[in-house]
């Protein structure tokens, strides 16, 4: 049942209203504004039938303090009939609808009754417009490995707040996609998130991106140009590479983090500023501050809530989600027929040590689909070589860069290095297991990995 809130400083009205209404909503009733407004933060309403006229706190004043109530709940007028001006007022203010009075009974109830549906619509539009710009996270975010499920922990503890972020990961592991889903899950999610790529652009360039600059303040600077801080007031800008700013640029970015303010190039006027900033990394921040390189005090800055993204082949139960998910996505895309992805090509999936990492998997998913989306199911035939490996090589793919020629010990050697590499990482680096996993003794193994220069770190 529906709840209806009567708000009017005369009882008589409110009673009759009552009785109208009893039968069909759950009926509550104030006589001043000031009541409704308690009454609104503990109750849940559907629709509020509303007084233009009252003493205290008249309805279109009341109609202003309820706008924090978001569409919580419509709102119907109830006035006066030498008072339509009021009434449109009202309406501008979000009302649905008015009624005046005298008011017949049939006349309310319809009245009622379409505001009902109206706001039910409403609410319904707003919500898959929100669904539709910002699907849930884990919609977003695939893959369902335990260090996902933390990070995906972590994603939604610190939308909450606007600590600084610094994602670290190998290429193509996922943290521009991370860093969107912490901007698109927060409060600042209505204003921008902006891209800024580090390595693309060289010093000065770079400056002007981030901070705009003046006319005049350098060569080819002929206007005025608001920089990316500017444009993304109330958002996040996304610095992608961080480590690529040169010192000078660190500076002002530390100027930034700490005193929220700065300044356009060739200009002294201070900007306050209000942007999160979420930064990512795949190299060594650390020794790079060792070689004065990168300072300190901002690596502190930036590094309050550090967000490892591992890599791939170090979660190895998320491929067969991610494979699935690119596989219906690209489907889709190029209305292929395709219908699933075999056993043994979602095995040589799980057997590929993904250097590109989720990128790579997407692309080769795309691919595959675009190629062969009007056969039955993705085969192993389907992958590329460097997957399936060995058993699809063909004489083609052998053939040596050099001379041209098929070179039989060059491409065993190749085959044993990679195998080598993929067994151990699948054994987590264990050398005795590893050395079993290929049917070889350790001794052996120990040889062949000193022979083709493996290394090994973790033991
Ligand atoms: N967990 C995931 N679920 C779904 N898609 C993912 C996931 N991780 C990565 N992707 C997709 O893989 C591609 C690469 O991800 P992204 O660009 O975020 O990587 P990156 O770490 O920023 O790489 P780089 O360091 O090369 O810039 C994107 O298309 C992204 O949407
Ligand atoms: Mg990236």
């Amino acid at each position: 049942m529906k709840t209806i809130l009567l708000v009017d400083d005369e009882s008589s009205v409110v009673e009759s209203l009552r009785l109208i209404l009893k039968d069909s909503y759950r009926v509550l009733s104030t006589l001043s504004g000031k009541e409704a407004l308690k009454i609104l933060e503990k109750e849940h309403v559907d629709l509020i039938l509303l007084d233009i006229k009252m003493h205290e706190l008249n309805g279109l004043e009341l109609l202003r303090k309820l706008q924090p109530f978001d569409h919580a709940f419509g709102v119907v007028m109830l006035t006066a009939v030498n008072d339509v001006k009021a009434s449109v007022d009202a309406m501008k203010l979000g009302a649905l609808d008015y009624i005046v009075k005298p008011f017949g009974v049939e006349e309310i109830k319809i009245t009622i009754e379409k505001a009902l549906q109206f706001r039910n619509l409403s609410r319904e539009v707003r919500y898959l417009r929100s669904e539709y710009k910002y699907p849930s996270l884990d919609k977003l975010i695939q893959g369902r490995s335990r260090i996902m499920e933390e990070i995906l922990d972590i994603i939604a503890r610190v939308s909450r707040v606007d600590s600084t972020v610094l994602l670290r990961g190998e290429s193509g592991t996922g943290k521009e996609l991370v860093a969107r889903a912490i901007h698109f899950y927060s409060a600042r999610r209505e204003n921008p998130f902006l891209v800024v790529s580090c390595p693309n652009l060289a010093g000065d360039l770079l400056e002007a991106e981030l901070f705009g600059h003046e006319k005049g303040s350098f060569t080819g600077a002929y206007e005025r140009r608001l920089g990316k801080f500017e444009i993304a007031e109330g958002g996040t800008i996304f610095l992608d590479e961080i480590s690529e700013i040169n010192l000078p640029l660190q500076a002002k970015l530390l100027r930034i983090l700490q005193e929220k303010e700065f300044s356009r190039l060739g200009s002294h006027s201070v900007i306050k500023t209000d942007v999160r900033i979420i930064a990512a990394t795949n190299k060594d921040l650390e020794s790079m501050i060792r070689e004065s390189r990168f300072r300190e005090d901002l690596y502190y800055r930036i590094n309050v809530v550090p967000i490892h993204l591992p890599p791939l082949r170090e979660r190895y139960e998320d491929i067969p989600q991610l494979a699935e998910h690119f596989f219906n996505v690209f489907r889709k895309e190029c209305h292929a027929k395709m219908e699933c992805i075999s056993k043994e090509a979602m095995d040589a999936l799980l057997r590929y040590h993904w250097p590109g990492n989720v990128r790579e998997l997407k692309n080769i998913m795309e691919r595959t689909v675009a190629l062969y989306g009007n056969e039955g199911a993705l085969t192993h035939k389907h992958l590329p070589v460097e997957i399936t490996g060995v058993s699809s090589l063909n004489l083609q793919q052998v053939k040596s860069d050099k001379t041209g020629l098929i070179s039989l010990e060059d491409e065993v050697a190749r085959v044993e290095k990679r195998l080598i590499e993929q067994a151990i990482q699948q054994s987590g680096g264990v050398k005795s297991k590893a050395a079993k996993l290929l049917g070889t003794t350790r001794r052996i193994f120990n040889y062949k990995m000193q022979k083709y220069g493996i290394t090994d770190t973790e033991n």
